[in-house]
């Protein structure tokens, strides 16, 4: 793993350019939230070079070992993942593991041992009797909307989970789900999508950051880009961040970049 971006005094330096596996500290270090009080919300998604956000229905065929580490670190940086139901569905979502290597940092920021997996779905069409919701080391979260089918909820709380509404209708605001997040202390988000969610997330403008994986890998065929949905009327601008090379992978890192509406 080498740091291509920022360029530093440190750039040419054997540390820098020199490629080897980076430990889980200095990842976390690279990847640290800003620090404060603020709701964040970074996502992490991992693309081919044409763009697919999945292959044959799931992502691991476009992902690495490399990816693999900074989607764990990225984990073990938050307070909360939120994630789609189908996501949750087709990739066998189970709970965030508590890791040794983020234990220190987690208890001097603050916070439990893993993340909250943060479910988003209306139908709440989800199998309860999984392990994401009975035998997660902190409560999963379902976030829905008031008029979620009320038999489903009942399952949910049954099952162990925390049901919260964040919107008025069947489905959940973006914006009140953040809120509602940030409400229970959880600010220091992450979502891992899928496609739905994000383009939800980033029509929303709640969308911090972007953790942009750039696999060397085309795919061709129909597979659903990072984000999906209604276009933005306006296209929302990001600043670069940080790019780390790994076996030819891209790790990139954008900021929202400031504007009217940040
Ligand atoms: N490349 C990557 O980094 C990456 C990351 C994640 C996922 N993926 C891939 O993406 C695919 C799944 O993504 P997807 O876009 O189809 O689905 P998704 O965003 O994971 O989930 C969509 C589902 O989430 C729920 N949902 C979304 N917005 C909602 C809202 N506002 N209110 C209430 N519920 C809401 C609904 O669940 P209900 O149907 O239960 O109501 C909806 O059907 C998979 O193939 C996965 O492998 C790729």
């Amino acid at each position: 793993m080498r740091r291509l971006f920022p360029v530093t005094d440190q750039t040419s330096a054997a540390g820098d350019r020199e490629d080897r596996e980076w430990s889980l500290d200095e990842l976390a270090e690279a990847y640290a939230y800003p620090g404060g009080e603020a709701v964040w919300l970074r996502a992490n998604m991992v693309s081919s070079l044409d763009g697919a956000a999945q292959h044959d229905g799931r992502s691991q065929a476009i992902s690495s070992d490399a990816d693999m580490r900074i989607f764990g670190t990225l984990r073990g940086l938050a307070d909360a993942v939120v994630v789609g139901a189908q996501t949750v569905r087709t990739e066998g979502y189970r709970p965030a593991r508590a890791r040794e290597a983020f234990a220190a940092r987690r208890a001097a920021a603050g916070q439990g041992p893993a993340p909250a997996i943060a479910v988003v779905s209306a139908s709440l069409d989800l199998d309860f009797s999984l392990p994401l919701f009975t035998g997660p080391l902190v409560p999963t979260l379902v976030l829905t909307g008031a008029a979620a089918p009320p038999e489903r909820v009942a399952a949910a709380q049954r099952a162990g989970a925390e049901v919260v509404v964040a919107g008025d209708g069947p489905g959940v605001d973006p914006r009140q789900a953040v809120r509602e997040l940030a409400g229970r202390g959880l600010v220091r988000l992450l979502t891992e999508g899928g496609p739905r969610l994000l383009g939800q997330f980033a029509a929303a403008g709640v969308l911090d950051e972007l953790c942009l994986t750039v696999s060397p890998a085309m795919t061709a065929g129909e597979a659903q880009r990072i984000a999906w949905g209604p276009a933005l009327a306006d296209p929302s601008r990001f600043a670069l961040a940080s790019v780390l090379e790994d076996a030819g992978f891209l790790f990139t890192r954008y900021r929202r970049a400031p504007g009217p509406s940040a």
